[in-house]
């Protein structure tokens, strides 16, 4: 039987479209499980959205729209995102569904029925924003610490749940599975937050005053208060308490939350666990804030990042390594857009990019592109192999523990060692000397068995550069098996490898401020119309760039050689933004029953489609590697 691991992120509040914030717990969130899935776990991803309460009421009103209609809209947003940034959960739960909404009733009728739900009158001071009271401690000069506004005084009868009684149940249970909440840092602020008395929780809302909500099932007048709803989607979305779901994988719980909802989750939700006699989750991993250029992303200031945009200028897997690297998990970290294009440029195109890149390039120059036969297989081989053992040590032990950055700087050491062994062991100058046949083909040897591994340990944060080295590399491109893919020696002598591709452009471009986005946006006229009979006459194509040079005469053109199927020469207007070397191995839409023309000379059978403005010229391709000569209809 495989070994389990459950993985969950909050479920987002559905009162605005998502943001940087959320797209990096839910890459976390998708780079863990991956890293399970390698290891050859079964795994259950969640995620979903968080639809009741004060908030979202005002969202809806604010947007014009139907309550109904707005939560629709805003959940299909992150719904729809995940995909787009190769997330891949198994389950989004909407806490508007008919069966948590049962589901939520159910448990608190049990809670209430054993006696931890009792009925008073309350004056409190209450922040509508993060809909709950604060105490006077609580507050900076007198506002909430997160809205920085006053909070309202109001009186009210509510329910309230007795957390006090389970104050000191659970700081026992803190000290006795001491990694329960992790980074440390976080533990220890929770146990600060438990050396004062616990007040207990007011978990209702007076319909009077909120009506969307969750009907209480002991007093049809007042709905449930949101954190209590939105906690019990984690175990709702298992089918608690006979759900084969649920048996299989509440027991290996693991939360991602930021520090922004360390006390529901740190505090309620065990003590709600407790409460209705439901084991405690196994951790809770808590990360820090990305901050905006030093400052707080926020609506009001305009500097909310969009994950999609970012998707978009960058690349997806190029997105997703920025943010794991980036940050170390637990603390701040701030976003901006040149130290990504510097991190792109540097650890990806220059790095790894060029390491693969030269790598294939000589075993096709020296071994007409197969893999060749290490004389000595194992032995003599300690100026690699141990590198390479130390790197995935060092990776696996960080990744079990989310230090997500340390475990991406152990691969980087390797890819940086295995460079500097290419200039040392200088395989052009072994090529030139028939004694040195062998060295050199244990050098070429060590250098794809190096970047086989490298391939499946950037797996879990770089799906898609996984799939293009990996298939370069004539393996499988199926989830990486983690034993069978670390273990040296796996790459068969005799493997053919595909020719050799970039893996990250380098960005030129300035990061798009607001100014130039502008310019961006200003469409270039529009064309007349044409019918679609007209359309459909255009053969388009997916091709493979296989050659690039450059056409003496000409500043523009570069003559491609392209396989839609069968070969083609295209005349090519790029050399401008394009270096040959840099189009190989590309895929590309070609137009492909274009009347043959000579263009400076050379003969042009079809046409390579691009993106052009004034400052910028990129070509198009395939979302995925698709066959060359698929039709693109
Ligand atoms: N609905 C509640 C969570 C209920 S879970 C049972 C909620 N929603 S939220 O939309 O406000 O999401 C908060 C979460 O979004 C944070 O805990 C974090 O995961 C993510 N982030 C939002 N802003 C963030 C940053 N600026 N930086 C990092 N992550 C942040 O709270």
């Amino acid at each position: 039987m495989n070994d389990n691991f459950y993985i969950t992120t909050p479920i987002y509040y559905v009162n605005a479209k998502p943001h940087l914030g959320h797209a990096y717990t839910t890459i976390v969130a998708d780079v863990i499980n991956r890293f399970y899935n390698m290891k050859g776990y079964d795994t259950f991803f969640l995620t979903g959205t968080d639809e009741h309460g004060d908030k979202v009421v005002k969202s809806a009103l604010k947007e014009n729209l139907g309550i109904k209609a707005y939560v629709d809209y805003i959940s299909d947003l992150f719904k729809q995102l995940w995909p787009t940034l190769s997330i891949g959960y198994d389950r989004f739960i909407r806490t508007t569904e008919t069966g948590h909404k049962a589901f939520v009733k159910d448990i608190l009728q049990k809670i209430y029925d054993s006696g931890d739900i009792y009925f008073s009158e309350y004056e409190g001071l209450y922040c509508y924003g993060c809909e709950r009271f604060y105490t006077e401690r609580e507050l900076i000069n007198g506002n909430c610490p997160d809205h920085n506004t006053a909070p309202e005084r109001i009186k009210e009868s509510n329910y309230f749940f007795k957390m006090s009684r389970y104050q000191d149940w659970w700081i026992q249970y803190i000290h006795e599975h001491p990694d329960i909440i992790r980074p440390e840092r976080y533990k220890n602020e929770v146990l600060s937050f438990l050396k004062d008395p616990l007040e207990d929780l007011c978990i209702s809302r007076p319909k009077s005053r909120l009506k969307w909500g969750i009907t209480l099932p002991f007093d049809n007048n007042y709905v449930t208060y949101v954190w209590f709803d939105a906690l019990l989607n984690y175990i709702s979305a298992l089918g608690y308490p006979d759900g084969e779901l649920f048996k299989q994988f509440w027991p290996v719980a693991n939360h991602i939350v930021a520090k922004d909802i360390l006390k529901p989750h740190g505090i309620y939700w065990p003590i709600i666990l407790k409460a209705a006699g439901i084991p405690i989750y196994k951790h809770l991993n808590v990360h820090g804030y990305w901050n905006i250029d030093q400052s707080k992303m926020s609506k009001t200031v305009g500097n909310v990042v969009d994950p999609l945009a970012m998707k978009n200028i960058y690349g997806t897997d190029a997105f997703r390594y920025f943010v794991i690297r980036e940050m170390v998990f637990g603390l701040d970290a701030d976003f901006n857009e040149p130290a990504m294009i510097l991190r792109i440029n540097s650890d990806l195109a220059n790095d790894l990019g060029n390491l693969f890149s030269r790598t294939i390039t000589m075993v096709h120059k020296y071994c007409q592109g197969i893999v060749p036969t290490p004389p000595h297989f194992i032995e003599n081989n300690e100026d690699f192999k141990p590198y390479v053992l130390s790197a995935i040590n060092d990776y696996m032990s960080n990744m079990e523990i989310f230090a997500f950055h340390k475990a991406h700087i152990a691969i980087w050491e390797l890819i940086s060692h295995m460079n500097k062994y290419i200039d040392i062991t200088a395989p052009w100058e072994l090529a030139k000397q028939k004694k040195s046949t062998d060295t050199l083909h244990q050098v070429l040897y060590n250098l794809l068995e190096g970047l086989r591994i490298i391939s499946c340990l950037i797996f879990p944060v770089m799906p898609e550069t996984y799939v293009k080295m990996s298939s370069h590399l004539g393996q499988s491109t199926d989830i990486p098996n983690m034993t069978e893919y670390l273990t040296w020696g796996k790459i068969k002598p005799g493997t053919q490898l595909l020719k050799s591709i970039s893996l990250f452009p380098r960005i030129e471009a300035k990061p798009h401020s607001k100014e130039d986005k502008s310019s961006i946006e200003t469409r270039q006229t529009l064309k007349p119309e044409i019918s679609f009979e007209t359309f459909q006459k255009i053969d388009f194509r997916v091709g493979v760039i296989t050659h690039a040079e450059t056409i003496r005469k000409s500043k523009k053109l570069l003559k491609l050689t392209v396989d839609i199927g069968e070969t083609r020469s295209i005349a090519a207007g790029l050399s401008t933004h394009y270096k040959p070397e840099d189009l190989i191995g590309k895929q590309v839409v070609v137009v492909a029953n274009l009347k043959p023309a000579k263009l400076m000379g050379v003969l042009s059978q079809g046409m390579v489609l691009a993106a052009v403005n004034d400052n910028e010229t990129c070509i198009i391709g395939p979302d995925k590697l698709m066959a060359p000569g698929t039709s693109i209809q």
